[in-house]
């Protein structure tokens, strides 16, 4: 697809639709655009649009269409696959001032917000009410619920509550040629014709841009117990997991981190941590709506634990170190960062398959030579496996790593999963998709993306090429 490349008449378009200092070309703003929290990967929009409301981005999306420009919507930039990065430089839509909520609705547990509100900010005001959002990714403190939404985000609660996709309603979706359209209805039910919000859901802004959300929402349960078990062995650590559900209780957090991770973490941060000889932990979490429901989930648990040869758990008994356990969990992922370029992927099998897929990255990072942090949300059969770099050659790190990558993601279908649970495809995870997909799949999906976005100008380059 050939591109315009944007000019002086195009800038001053978008000043007279924004006003003239929401159209950033200087390049110092083009530089902040230009990342995202992926790999070290950098590509330059030719300018910045922050629009205010949906009638402006409307006119956008209509001029950029009928001019051939591309446009990346992007929310806080905290993804891990580049799904925000203007690979075709292009305008990238910032879309932080669009960030209300609108309405809680609390007599029916939904609630309507723009695409910029920040998930930790949202969860905390339906909590004043006494109402719950669930979906809760690593980054909820920065990420928005836009997008959240591109990517059915997750996070540790899903094992019980589910991800993102599970809360969408309704979207307000500006389309590639402007218009401006509901994809469903506010309602728990809807068996009107396709399905076009969970279509936008997880579609990475190749679709269309989402402007505003009617999300789902639950009672919030006041009651929590975490616990931190380790295990001699990672494979027993995996194990546990399937022995845990299947004893009759769903944990509202069911984590895996390696030792490693834990290390990185505490250290990183100087938490006080006591090591031993185990070598991976399951950090989970009961709630409850009353505080005598949480005790028999914990007896079942325990159960579980010393079937599978726990060495020691850890309960945390005060606010302080629940915390701290979480602080621990949460921040492994920015802070592997800090010690080498790395290479994350975000596997998902099959739940009970989980150890089987550990052994298989550790065999493979033997063999071919390269050190992996791993951790994620086990309950989900969802292992984030961060490759560090390290002092490996660029060479390996370009033309053999890849190789292997492909072996894990094989693996990963081997065990009836997938090649990404909550990061999505984006720019660095596409070379990878033919692992699952057959010729068919992407006819079908190149079909949807032509029908939406018929001159290829909504987020290029990214799930797959065209
Ligand atoms: C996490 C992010 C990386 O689970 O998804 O920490
Ligand atoms: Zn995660």
């Amino acid at each position: 697809m050939k591109y315009k490349i944007i000019d002086s008449k195009d800038l001053s378009f978008f000043k007279s639709i924004l006003s003239e200092n929401c159209v950033l070309t200087e390049s110092e703003d083009l530089n902040t655009y230009s990342r995202d929290y992926t790999e070290d990967l950098q590509f330059l929009p030719s300018a910045v649009l922050v629009p205010s409301n949906a009638e402006q981005i409307s006119s956008i999306m209509k001029y950029c269409h009928e001019h051939t420009i591309t446009v990346t919507a992007r929310g806080a930039g905290t993804g891990l696959s580049g799904g925000c990065l203007p690979v075709e430089a292009g305008v990238v839509l910032a879309l932080h001032k669009l960030n209300k909520i609108i309405h809680i609705d609390e007599n029916n547990f939904q609630a309507i917000v723009e695409p910029g509100v920040i998930n930790e900010v949202f969860q905390e005001a339906v909590q004043a009410l006494g109402l719950f959002y669930p979906p809760d990714p690593a980054s909820k403190g920065s990420c928005t619920l836009g997008g959240n939404v591109a990517h059915s985000s997750g996070g540790p609660r899903c094992v019980k509550y589910g991800t993102t996709r599970d809360y969408v309603l309704n979207l307000e979706v500006v389309l590639a040629i402007g218009e401006i359209i509901q994809t469903g209805a506010n309602v728990l039910k809807n068996s009107t014709g396709y399905n076009l919000t969970q279509l936008m859901v997880g579609s990475e802004g190749t679709l269309g841009i989402i402007t505003k959300i009617t999300l789902k929402l639950l009672s919030y349960p006041p009651y929590r117990t975490l616990m931190l078990a380790s295990f001699a062995s990672a494979k027993n650590a995996c194990a546990c997991v399937s022995k845990i559900l299947s004893a009759g209780v769903t944990p509202s957090a069911l984590e895996f981190m390696d030792k490693k991770g834990v290390e990185i973490s505490t250290s990183k941060q100087n938490i006080n941590f006591k090591f031993g000889d185990e070598k991976a932990y399951l950090l989970i979490e009961v709630d409850a709506f009353e505080i005598e429901d949480l005790l028999p989930q914990c007896e079942k648990i325990y159960n579980a634990l010393d079937q599978m040869e726990v060495m020691n758990v850890l309960m945390a008994e005060d606010a302080e170190t629940k915390e701290k356990f979480w602080k621990i969990r949460r921040s492994i992922g920015e802070l592997v960062k800090q010690i080498s370029i790395y290479k994350e992927e975000d596997t998902v099998v099959t739940r009970s398959y989980l150890p089987q897929l550990y052994e298989g990255v550790e065999y493979l990072s033997k063999q071919y030579g390269f050190e992996t942090v791993c951790y994620g949300h086990a309950g989900d059969g969802n292992l984030h496996i961060n490759i560090l770099k390290n002092n490996l050659s660029d060479e390996f790190w370009q033309n053999e790593l890849p190789k292997a990558i492909r072996k894990i993601f094989e693996l990963c279908k081997q065990y009836g999963g997938t090649i990404s649970g909550e990061h999505g495809i984006g720019l660095v995870q596409k070379q990878y998709l033919d692992v699952v997909f057959s010729p068919i799949h992407f006819e079908l999906m190149k079909g949807i993306k032509k029908a939406f976005d018929p001159k290829s100008i909504l987020n290029p380059k990214k799930i797959f090429d065209i």
